[in-house]
């Protein structure tokens, strides 16, 4: 069945509040688009393939910048850390202006690269999707870093509509180190 069909018997908030119970991590997209800075905070950044290298998130066809952002022929992701929310929450905010007074860098392609990132990749354009209210951006992922394991620094999560602290960093209980987990690094 459509899913706007499906909508009018499931109750928007209480889907919203089920898909919240999803931890995840939180990452802001960035592009340099012929001059023009963008960058939107993103919860649905996810990994897709290995070979080609594919990553995606998607973002809302009410966001204003994505007209933009259907013509950047680069971009980039970079994972926010646990002290960043201040920078989360500037560009979680509608408008072209994010950057203003920001120390910022950027990534070999041109895209705004923040200071204190625990990963970044540099992505091209691979394909875009219909995502119903959201427009579903796939990258190829052309370079990336990560911090070194030595560092000690936290991801920031986001779970229940609210920013979390992993309480350690410790693991528990982990899934059995064979092949056949393909999809779970
Ligand atoms: C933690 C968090 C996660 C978010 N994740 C997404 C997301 O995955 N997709 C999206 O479209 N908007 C997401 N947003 C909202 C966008 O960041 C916001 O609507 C966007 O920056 C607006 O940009 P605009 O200037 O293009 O309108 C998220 C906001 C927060 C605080």
């Amino acid at each position: 069945m459509h899913a706007a069909l499906t909508m009018k018997s499931l109750d928007a908030r209480e889907f919203r509040n089920a898909l919240s119970h999803f931890a995840t991590g939180v990452v802001i997209a960035t592009a340099n688009c012929h001059g023009q800075l963008l960058g939107t905070t993103i919860s649905s950044f996810n990994s897709v393939s290995l070979l080609p290298p594919l990553v995606l998130f998607s973002i809302a066809r009410s966001a204003l910048g994505l007209d933009l952002w259907r013509t950047a022929d680069s971009y980039g992701v970079t994972v926010l850390a646990e002290h960043q929310t201040e920078l989360s929450n500037r560009f979680a905010r509608s408008g072209l202006d994010k950057f203003a007074d920001l120390h910022f860098g950027a990534m070999d392609n041109g895209a705004p690269l923040f200071p204190d990132w625990l990963a970044y990749f540099e992505c091209e354009p691979y394909a875009r999707h219909d995502g119903g209210d959201h427009e579903i951006f796939v990258g190829c992922v052309t370079s990336f870093r990560y911090r070194p394991q030595t560092e000690v620094a936290r991801p920031l999560i986001f779970f229940k509509g609210k920013y979390r602290s992993l309480a350690s960093t410790d693991s528990i209980q982990s899934p059995p180190d064979l092949d056949v987990w393909l999809h779970a690094w």
